[in-house]
């Protein structure tokens, strides 16, 4: 396709380092997209003849049904998925094929054909996210008063509800996926007919490529077009963010089936046995996510620090953006299906939840609260009593509210019988009813709306 000045081939070596076709082969839809819309205006345009325009157009639909059938060939000689199409079609439909390359660039069809790809991924990762935030709010509802510890630094801190727990990762994949929408939006313009990187002099019509492919509009500055990668990047780094989301819930599943925690009995499907111990259950499908994160992250940066140096326009470094983007989104669909599975299917087991939020002195706060609610003591007075009650009760081995009121007096004379009733854990989480906070009818508000936004009905 390009040997007209050279005296020689390439070496094997510069054929292999050359060749994309063993990955970016996965455009092969979008290429053909883009060539049938190219093919079409340049007909529209009188620049090649309508005849010549339909031959291109049915060769098209031909290669395409031949790589559907078939698969995509791999000929490291062709290079690319570019010129392993025009090739085919040359094969198919004879002269008439090298014209469609009149007016277009590889360097502004591959910019093309990779944004059209990554748009896609963008809404089948946002599919995903969709039923993955369906999963939670249902299991949220299910668990709007279950009780369970709440912590920070993993140390029992105050309790809080398992529904409210499972409603904070809705929210982080509810950013997620508005930080997708938001590169769906930047990234929908066309780089088509930014040619090799000045424009062209064909009189085409971008307006109507870009319509076509379902763009918004043409971009801007051919040189920008043909150079620019940033949409990749933004799918990348909400890609990466997102990740950072599953793996934190899936740490959350993998602490909480070990054996001391016992929160939670993970579905059968989304475990593995261990060859030598049979008595394993092992989280290896919440492990991965948590390991396949750390991978999606190395993505972007593998993008961020290809494109680092560029100077404009095209540099033949850029054909190293695709196996990151394909590898990320394989991963994160495959860890966004994991997690729905898991989130849907995994047992709750809210008995050990509410022990756990019973031990570890959840409802100090309360108390101190109590304190300041009741007895008008200032807060740092309040909790430095508690810190005398809960150093009691821990040096007896007992919960708070099992200390007697004698003993409550004896460290401050202001305590009164009705604190007993501010110590259980259904009044700590029922007290703490502030916007966004764990108690059971605000966290149920928060589920209403959520189902809302969902389409589940309110
Ligand atoms: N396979 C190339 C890529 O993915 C297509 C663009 C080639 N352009 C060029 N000037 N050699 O980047």
């Amino acid at each position: 396709m390009w040997g007209g000045r050279f005296a020689e081939g390439p070496s094997s070596i510069m054929r292999e380092i050359n060749a994309s076709i063993p990955f970016d082969k996965a455009l092969w839809r979008q290429d053909i997209a883009a060539s049938k819309a190219h093919a079409a205006m340049l007909g529209a345009c009188g620049i090649v003849s309508a005849d010549d325009a339909k031959a291109i157009e049915a060769g098209l639909n031909e290669v395409a049904a031949e790589y559907e059938a078939d698969g995509v060939p791999e000929d490291w000689a062709l290079e690319d998925i570019h010129m392993t199409t025009e090739s085919r079609l040359a094969e198919l439909i004879g002269p008439a094929a090298g014209r469609l390359h009149t007016a277009r660039s590889r360097n502004d069809q591959v910019a093309t054909d990779f944004r059209l790809w990554v748009r896609d991924a963008i809404d089948q990762v946002d599919a995903g996210l969709e039923a993955l935030q369906r999963a939670l709010v249902t299991r949220a509802a299910e668990h709007a008063d279950s009780i369970m510890p709440g912590f920070t630094h993993l140390q029992t801190a105050q309790p809080v509800t398992l529904g409210h727990h499972l409603m904070a990762y809705y929210e982080m994949i509810r950013r997620d996926r508005s930080r997708f929408a938001d590169a769906r939006k930047r990234s929908n313009e066309s780089p088509l007919g930014s040619a090799a990187l000045a424009g062209t002099g064909f009189p085409i019509d971008r307006e109507m490529t870009a319509q076509a492919l379902g763009f918004d509009k043409p971009t801007a500055n051919s040189l920008d077009s043909v150079s620019d990668r940033d949409f990749a990047l933004d799918y990348l780094m909400s890609a990466a963010q997102c990740s950072l989301h599953l793996s934190r819930l899936a740490e959350e599943f993998i602490i909480w089936a070990s054996q001391p925690f016992s929160f939670v009995r993970l579905p059968d499907s989304l475990s593995t046995g261990s060859s030598i111990m049979p008595q394993k259950k092992n989280p290896d499908a919440a492990e991965l996510v948590r390991g396949h994160a750390g991978r999606i992250v190395g993505t972007a940066v593998s993008l961020m620090v290809t494109m680092k140096g560029l100077p404009l326009a095209y540099s033949k470094d850029m054909q190293d953006d695709k196996p990151p983007v394909f590898e990320a989104a394989n991963l994160l669909g495959l860890s966004v299906a994991a997690m729905t599975g898991m989130v849907a299917e995994a047992h709750f087991r809210t008995d050990r939840m509410r022990q756990a939020a019973e031990l570890g002195y959840a409802t100090a706060t309360d108390l101190a609260d109590w304190l300041v609610r009741q007895a008008g003591i200032p807060f740092r007075e309040a909790h430095h009593i508690t810190g005398a009650a809960v150093k009691l009760a821990e040096s007896r081995g007992i919960a708070l509210e099992a200390l007697s009121l004698a003993d409550l007096q004896d460290i401050d004379g202001r305590i009164g019988e009705g604190v007993y009733a501010a110590l259980s854990v259904e009044a700590s989480v029922a007290a703490r009813a502030s916007h966004g906070g764990t108690a059971p009818a605000e966290v149920r508000k928060r589920i209403a709306e959520a189902r809302e936004a969902l389409g589940m009905g309110g």
